[in-house]
Parts: C-alpha cells; sequence; structure tokens
C-alpha cells in the first residue's frame, strides 16, 4: 500500500573509518532485529532490507517502495550454506547449484530454487519458488552475519524507477520513508545480480536466465545451455517474470527516454531539448554528431567496454535526469556480456 511521501526522519549511517562502520553495523543489525527496514549497499545495487522471516517487516518493503506485492523479493543469506535452510535444492538439478554457489558466490548471481515452508507467502508473492543470493560486500556481509538469518531486499528504488548506486541515489528516492541508509560508496558492479532458474536437460542442465546481470553468458556456458527467458519461444509466460519483464520499469524519473536503434530514426521536435546517452562517444557510430544535443553523457569513452558502461549505467542515467531536458535518447549498446543487461534495461526504461 502507499504511504504517504516523508513521513519519518531517514538518518544516513557512514562507514568512512572503522569507529563508525562498528557503529553502523551495530546499527544496522538492531534495526533490522527491531523488524524495521534498512537501505544496505551490495556490491550491484542498493538494497532495502527488512528480516525475510518476519511478513510485518518486509511488508514495510512493499510499502516504501510503492511496489505491488505479486512482484518477489530476493532475499540474502549470510554463508552458502544457509541457501538450504531457505531452499529446497531437488537432486537432479543439485550438482550445477553446487557448481554455481562454488563459483559465482558471494556475488551478483541470484537462484530462483522450490522454496521452504519457512519463507513467508510475502517474499515470494505466494509462489513455490524463492529468489536467493549471498552479496559480495564487506559491509553488507558483516550486517547479515551479525543477523544471523536472511535479508529480503529488493533495489532500494520507488517502483518502476532507476535502481540505486549509491548512498545519495537512495536518499533521492527514499528519504523520508524509511529510517536508515547505510553510506557504503559507490556499488562495484553497478548493475542487478543475474537472476536463473535450472532445469535438468537432456544432455546438460538447462541455465535459464531470468534477467540478465553482471554474470554473463560466458562465464555460465560452463555450467550448461545458457536459455535467455525473453528469447526463447518455449519459455513458460506464466507470472511472475523477473523485474525486467514488467512494461516500465527502470525509468528516469521527469525525462522520457527513447533508445534509438539507428541514427537516421532521429527526427528532433522543433522546440525541444535533447540529451544523448552515448556507449563509448565516437562519432564514427554515428550518433554524437547526429545533432547540437543539449548535453552528451558517455557510459564507456574510447574503444567502449560493457562492463564499465554496467558500472556507469544507473549513475549516469540518474544524472541526465536530473538536466531538464525534453528527452533523453540512448544509443544502443554492444548485445554481448554485460552489455545485454544494459540493453534490457534501457528498453524497459523507454517510453512505449
Ligand atoms: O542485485 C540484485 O539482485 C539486487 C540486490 C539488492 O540484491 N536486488 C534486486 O531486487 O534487484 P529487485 O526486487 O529489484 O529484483 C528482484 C526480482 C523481482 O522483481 C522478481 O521479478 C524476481 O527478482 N524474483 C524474485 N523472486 C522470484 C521468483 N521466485 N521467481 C522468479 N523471479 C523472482
Ligand atoms: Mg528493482
Amino acid at each position: 500500500m502507499s504511504q504517504p511521501d516523508r513521513v519519518m526522519q531517514t538518518e544516513i549511517a557512514r562507514t568512512d573509518n572503522e569507529v563508525n562502520t562498528n557503529d553502523t553495523v551495530r546499527r544496522a543489525v538492531a534495526a533490522l532485529q527491531a523488524g524495521e527496514v534498512v537501505a544496505l549497499p551490495t556490491e550491484t545495487v542498493y538494497g532495502l532490507g527488512a528480516d525475510a522471516l518476519d511478513p510485518e517487516a518486509v511488508e514495510k518493503i512493499y510499502a516504501a517502495k510503492e511496489r505491488p506485492h505479486f512482484d518477489p523479493l530476493i532475499i540474502h543469506v549470510p554463508h552458502k550454506n544457509s541457501l538450504y535452510e531457505v531452499a529446497e535444492v531437488p537432486a537432479e538439478i543439485s550438482k550445477t547449484v553446487t557448481q554455481l554457489v562454488e563459483t559465482f558466490w558471494p556475488g551478483a548471481l541470484t537462484l530462483v530454487l522450490p522454496r521452504k515452508p519457512i519463507i513467508p507467502d510475502i517474499v515470494t508473492g505466494g509462489l513455490s519458488t524463492v529468489a536467493v543470493r549471498q552479496v559480495n560486500h564487506p559491509i553488507f556481509h558483516r550486517i547479515v552475519k551479525n543477523f544471523g538469518g536472511p535479508i529480503a531486499a529488493p533495489s532500494a528504488n520507488l517502483f518502476g524507477l532507476l535502481s540505486p548506486t549509491s548512498c545519495q541515489a537512495v536518499e533521492d528516492q527514499l528519504d523520508g520513508r524509511i529510517p536508515l541508509i547505510v553510506d557504503g560508496g559507490a556499488c562495484g558492479q553497478g548493475l542487478e545480480s543475474t537472476i536463473l532458474k535450472i532445469e535438468p536437460g537432456e544432455n546438460k542442465p538447462v541455465i535459464r536466465v531470468l534477467r540478465p546481470g553482471p554474470v554473463t553468458e560466458v562465464e555460465l556456458k560452463k555450467f550448461g545451455k545458457v536459455v535467455f527467458a525473453d528469447k526463447n519461444a518455449d519459455v513458460e509466460e506464466s507470472a511472475p517474470e523477473a523485474p525486467g519483464m514488467l512494461a516500465n520499469h527502470y525509468a528516469p524519473r521527469e525525462t522520457p527516454l527513447r533508445l534509438l536503434e539507428r541514427p537516421e530514426d532521429f527526427s528532433p521536435e522543433e522546440g525541444k531539448t535533447y540529451a544523448l546517452l552515448s556507449y563509448r562517444g565516437q562519432p564514427k557510430d554515428g550518433f554524437v554528431d547526429l545533432y547540437d544535443w543539449d548535453e552528451v553523457s558517455v557510459l564507456s569513452p574510447g574503444s567502449g567496454r560493457v562492463a564499465e558502461a554496467g558500472i556507469r549505467f544507473f549513475h549516469v542515467m540518474r544524472q541526465l535526469d536530473m538536466l531538464d531536458v525534453d528527452e533523453i535518447i540512448a544509443e544502443p549498446v554492444p548485445d554481448r556480456g554485460v552489455g545485454k543487461a544494459i540493453l534490457d534495461k534501457l528498453r524497459k526504461a523507454a517510453v512505449k
């Protein structure tokens, strides 16, 4: 349910020296134990955390974000083995699950598995599965370890808007709606985790990517046949899809965005102002010199690296949104590696 804007004081807890950090970890753990929500840094994006086993605490996440209840949350476990406390791992995929956990955890990989009854319905939207990951961030790690149980945490933004990759970005959206933000600096990966489901295949397991992210196809290929949910006709279209599958998501708050597949598709309207979101800022790509842009923001200047573009993506989108231009025009990024996740977000952010 929605709640009025700015109903409480939001405190920022710093982690800039050891004394602050110790105090911040204590405060965050105490808040989680008291059934409160806390915004926490992770290596992907900031999450809005609460005790995953306390339905009333989890309800506060949905309220603060104005998130619909059909959209389930990821839970973040303190140890690799905690996976088995929250999820059932079917025998036919257990070898693959072990391999993925050993290779990618802690890290930006979320596994969707059958849930254990201990997980409340509100976390999974009533589904029979639960999404689980172990975060690779030193502050988050200390908090979840001291808390000692799973933390449910979606990205710490208002539903449908840009994911936050800094404390300031969380504050911009959730100030007055949550009691505490732990400032852990900028997020190292900058894009939400890769979400996948594993199914037994004929020759090898099928790894179904529900949301592309920092863990890429090339890295996953060693463990099975990688299939992207949106590209495969035989995917069950049953709800819920991963977040990127919702029609409008990752959208700038103020400024409409358009993804232009080709420069020749651009026909500016008289009197309107435009900013360009460029992949590598190279005139030879055909966008930079196409128009007298009010602003050009470049994701990975020079030869272009998709991983670097991923780290900067939400930060640059946020800055473009604050410019007060009429429209953001985005160049495509390469459809490979982390680029798949960026393209997915640009398509979802674009006005339909
Ligand atoms: O990197 C991340 O994944 C960040 C950090 C905070 O961990 N979290 C994040 O959470 O991106 P969120 O809520 O913004 O996106 C998680 C999405 C949900 O929207 C949902 O679509 C999908 O995960 N999901 C959760 N449980 C699922 C399930 N049982 N089956 C399929 N998809 C699920
Ligand atoms: Mg999100």
